[in-house]
């Protein structure tokens, strides 16, 4: 088939993950005969520093025509300025509302071969398989935001409508009865009026439309206990843009390493968003030492949900973990044994997925 990604390297370590997600990509299609195209755009602080603007309308328009989008990661101190007239991350936020990218899958699975990569105990973690459907272009992120023209007052509204809520609540669901059919909805609804609306809105719909799948809720600062103490316990997980924010970060801690988690975002069409969860660690910029299985893992779940090749992104995945069960490790995750680098790691992945045809 013929596909056309755009990629977004942005900041930071962005470049070098992005660099080694591309080549795996086009080692998946001359495997499998596919003619996928690329071509690469200026977005977050790189793309303020030469256009004023996080996200160009270049951007975006290249970002409309493709079939998928892969993002590196944006941010950095250079445009953490709280004055600055826009910031990196406007970009991103802009993006997923643009492409109206209102869930994102964040799957959190313990990979057996780095279960000592953790900090948790390993009887806790063997085997967890939790998904996480985060909503994305809704909630606090985009309600109402102020800042008062004397500086002592500001405010970031959350705000839920029921059709937000019905739409993220069965894409989830639906997920769930593909995998163990069990849902999880988290929520703030003991304290917030928006979280009684969400609440009232998934009751429903589970109700009547998911009668099978097995439902429960709770409450958001229980779940990030929950989480930590029986992971094993969740199959997927439905909550609010920044409670899942918060959540998918702490869930990262499962795996080991933030390193290894990638995500999508995904809308009622295409293109899908699909990034790594991790941000541009600036600290580790340009050094080789970034770990790219997150963003590679990423390539496989765009392969998965915006081209249904689904044999390719297995074949991805099953790279991934040759690469990983042959001991190769980057510094994140090689609990102080020695390391290799971005590029390399990259290489062994292509390698792999050569090797394998
Ligand atoms: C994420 C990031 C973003 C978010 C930032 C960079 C805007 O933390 O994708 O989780 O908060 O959504
Ligand atoms: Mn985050």
């Amino acid at each position: 088939m013929e596909a056309s990604f755009v990629l977004l390297p942005g900041d930071g370590i962005g470049p070098e993950v992005t660099a080694a997600a591309h080549a795996v990509l086009q080692t998946t299609g001359s495997r499998f005969g596919h003619r996928f195209e690329f071509e690469s755009r200026p977005m977050g602080g790189i793309a303020i520093d030469e256009f004023g603007d996080p996200l160009p309308t270049s951007t975006l328009d290249a970002c409309r025509r493709a079939d998928a989008v892969i993002l590196g990661a944006v941010g950095g101190p250079k445009w953490d300025d709280p004055n600055a007239k826009t910031r990196p991350e406007a970009g991103l936020l802009s993006l997923r509302k643009e492409l109206g990218l209102f869930a994102n899958l964040r799957p959190i699975t313990a990979h057996a071969e780095l279960i000592d990569a953790s900090p948790l105990r390993r009887e806790l973690i063997q085997g967890v398989d939790i998904l996480f459907f985060r909503e994305l272009t809704g909630g606090i992120y985009f309600g109402r935001s102020a800042l008062s023209e004397d500086g002592q007052h500001a405010e970031s509204v959350m705000e839920y409508t029921v059709p937000e809520v019905e739409r993220i609540v069965r894409m989830a669901a639906s997920s769930a009865r593909t995998r163990r059919g069990k849902l999880t909805s988290v929520d703030k609804a003991n304290v917030l009026e928006v979280s009684r609306l969400w609440r009232r809105v998934a009751a429903r719909v589970m109700a009547e439309e998911f009668p099978d799948v097995d439902y429960e809720v709770v409450l958001v600062d229980a779940m990030a206990m929950h989480l930590i103490a029986r992971p094993k316990d969740f199959d997927v997980v439905v909550t609010g843009n920044l409670f899942g924010d918060i959540l998918t970060d702490e869930g990262s801690m499962l795996p080991g390493s933030l390193g290894m988690l990638p995500s999508a975002s995904l809308g009622d069409s295409q293109p899908g968003l699909y990034e790594p969860i991790h941000g541009s660690a600036p600290d580790i910029a340009g050094k080789d030492t970034a770990n790219p299985l997150a963003t590679i893992l990423a390539a496989a779940m765009a392969l998965r949900h915006s081209m249904e090749l689904e044999t390719e992104a297995a074949a991805i995945e099953d790279a991934v973990a040759a690469v990983l069960a042959s001991g190769l490790r980057t510094k994140d995750i090689a609990a102080g044994k020695p390391a290799v680098g971005t590029v390399a790691m990259g290489e062994a992945v292509v390698a792999a997925l050569a090797a394998a045809s």
